[in-house]
């Protein structure tokens, strides 16, 4: 449904919340554009499937990402490189079909737009068309802006990711801050005034000093995420898997853990254990007659 005057259309949805079925506006760029203006801050977690795409829309985030970093948190390898077009369109599919209102931004996982321009629409489109994403991530800047460009010319947008670009780490030395020196800050502006050009509808900052994405985030017409760019940003993005403590091979220190859900698990599943060797579960109310 489409409702608002010709300045201010909103999709309006029709979303199951614990009050019963309520109206909200859906998430879309021209929401998040207006964010920015008014200084509302856009808030952003990852999802890699149907039962947490479930609850991070149901619990009012204005974006989710399907990120590559399914790679570690669900898939158990060590990086986000070994990750394939299948898995992010498997992944895709599955949060797509438990989102009701936030915006789903799929990741091009590495290798999937760095050789041919044609290759990397073809992928972007698959990650829209067969999977329903609304958008595609690509990390990179100046060297990547005319396969951006290419993309959004096809009609699919893109939010860029500069910073720390996970999938080339290698290159970067590691997985630091990056932007420290004037010469390095110099080239991040540089590359997030390429991506603007080139059509992105957001960019990205990771583990990037707080006084340079503010003065990216001021120069940039579209929306700032941040994750370890601090707290200027226009917007905030979380690993689901970190901030809910559930991935805890290591932890950045930039997340916030705001539940220690691994150890609340672990007791529920040692409680159950504990349970049927004793022969408490299953009781009189869990049995047929
Ligand atoms: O893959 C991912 O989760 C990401 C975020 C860290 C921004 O790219």
């Amino acid at each position: 449904m489409l409702i608002g005057g010709k300045n201010n259309i909103m999709k309006i949805t029709k979303i199951r919340s614990r009050e019963g079925w309520i109206m909200a506006e859906k998430v879309s760029i021209v929401t998040l554009q207006e964010m920015k203006a008014n200084g509302e801050k856009i808030t952003m977690l990852t999802a890699y499937d149907y039962p947490t795409a479930l609850l991070v829309d149901r619990a009012g985030i204005d974006m989710i990402l399907v990120g590559d970093s399914l790679g570690m948190t669900v898939l158990g390898l060590d990086s986000t490189v070994p990750v394939t077009m299948e898995d992010m369109l498997h992944h895709t599919k599955a949060v797509m079909r438990g989102v009701q209102r936030c915006f789903v931004v799929a990741d091009m996982p590495f290798m999937s737009y760095n050789i041919t321009r044609e290759e990397a629409i073809r992928n972007a489109g698959r990650l829209v068309k067969e999977a329903g994403a609304h958008a595609v991530k690509l990390e990179g800047g100046t060297e990547i802006a005319p396969t951006v460009k290419a993309i959004v010319d096809a009609g699919i947008p893109v939010l860029g990711h500069l910073g720390l670009t996970p999938q080339t780490a290698t290159k970067l030395g590691g997985y630091k801050v990056q932007g420290r020196t004037p010469e390095a800050a110099q080239k991040i502006l540089e590359d997030a005034r390429a991506l603007q050009q080139a059509g992105v509808m957001g960019v990205v900052l990771e583990c990037v000093p707080e006084a340079l994405a503010n003065e990216i985030t001021g120069m940039l017409e579209v929306p700032t995420i941040g994750i370890g760019a601090g707290a200027g940003c226009d917007g905030q993005v979380l690993v689901f898997h970190d901030m809910l403590g559930l991935f805890d091979r290591f932890q950045p220190r930039f997340v916030k853990r705001y539940r220690n859900l691994a150890a609340e698990i672990v007791a529920a599943l040692q409680e159950y254990k504990d349970e049927v060797r004793r022969g408490v579960f299953p009781a009189e109310e869990h049995t047929f007659r």
